[in-house]
């Protein structure tokens, strides 16, 4: 059988089959949640009535484009329901996200939601978290002191920069991309980082209690 290299559309439209008339909608970020939107689009654009928060600017700008209603946290106290991407899934459902730089506002959004459905192609997946830096955004003030009391607890954390520009996230602050060896106590670790001044949030999404459509060459697994 020939090899498909779209599952990341396909783990996408799969997601939209979950959302149902009068829903509220966290929109995740990334490109496999682009490919949700696409389709949540054509949905919208048949007749579908559902009103979505975006969890980065470029979620909210395609969004517009797209035709997508769109709300916010002054309207909304809960989501029914959100559509999100992973840069990896572990074998306990944890995840590592903020590859695209937008985990601050994903937490929110995620957090806020009666159900999570994360969208990856299979090579996310994984045994255990931390092959892919962890994003940790902190504040620009002093960042350099944040990424050096980060270091101690055992990664070395690179100033994220965008065409020789330090990255500059929705909220205006930094990302430090933290390399640990391996992540083997994403709870602990978490906390840890949290509890250094001048981190804001971390990538490690722990405990969400989330649905994971998988997609691999074509087919789908949820997990859960
Ligand atoms: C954005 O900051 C991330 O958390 C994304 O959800 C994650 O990087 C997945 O992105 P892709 O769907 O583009 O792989």
């Amino acid at each position: 059988m020939e090899p498909k290299n779209n599952d990341k559309q396909i783990a996408g439209e799969e997601a939209v089959k979950f959302i149902k008339d009068g829903m509220t909608i966290g929109l995740g970020s990334g490109s496999t949640v682009n490919w949700m939107l696409k389709k949540l689009g054509e949905r919208v654009k048949e007749g579908l009535n559902i009103k979505g928060i975006p969890s980065s600017l470029k979620t909210e700008r395609l969004a517009n484009e797209l035709g997508i209603p769109l709300t916010d946290f002054s309207e909304v106290a809960q989501l029914d329901l959100a559509i999100d991407g992973a840069d990896e899934v572990d074998s306990r459902l944890n995840l590592l996200k903020g590859g695209g730089g937008s985990l601050v506002r994903e937490k929110i959004v995620d957090m806020a939601a009666k159900e999570l459905i994360i969208i990856v192609d299979r090579s996310k997946v994984v045994p255990q978290l931390g092959a892919f830096p962890l994003p940790v955004e902190v504040l620009p003030f002093g960042w350099e002191l944040t990424a050096r009391n980060i270091a101690k607890l055992g990664c070395e954390p690179i100033i994220r920069k965008k065409e020789d520009q330090v990255f500059v996230s929705d909220n205006g602050n930094y990302i430090l991309d933290c390399k640990f060896s391996a992540i083997k106590q994403p709870e602990i670790l978490h906390e840890d980082l949290k509890r250094i001044v001048g981190v804001v949030e971390t990538g490690l999404f722990i405990g969400m209690g989330v649905k994971v459509i998988v997609a691999k060459n074509g087919e789908i697994e949820l997990l859960k």
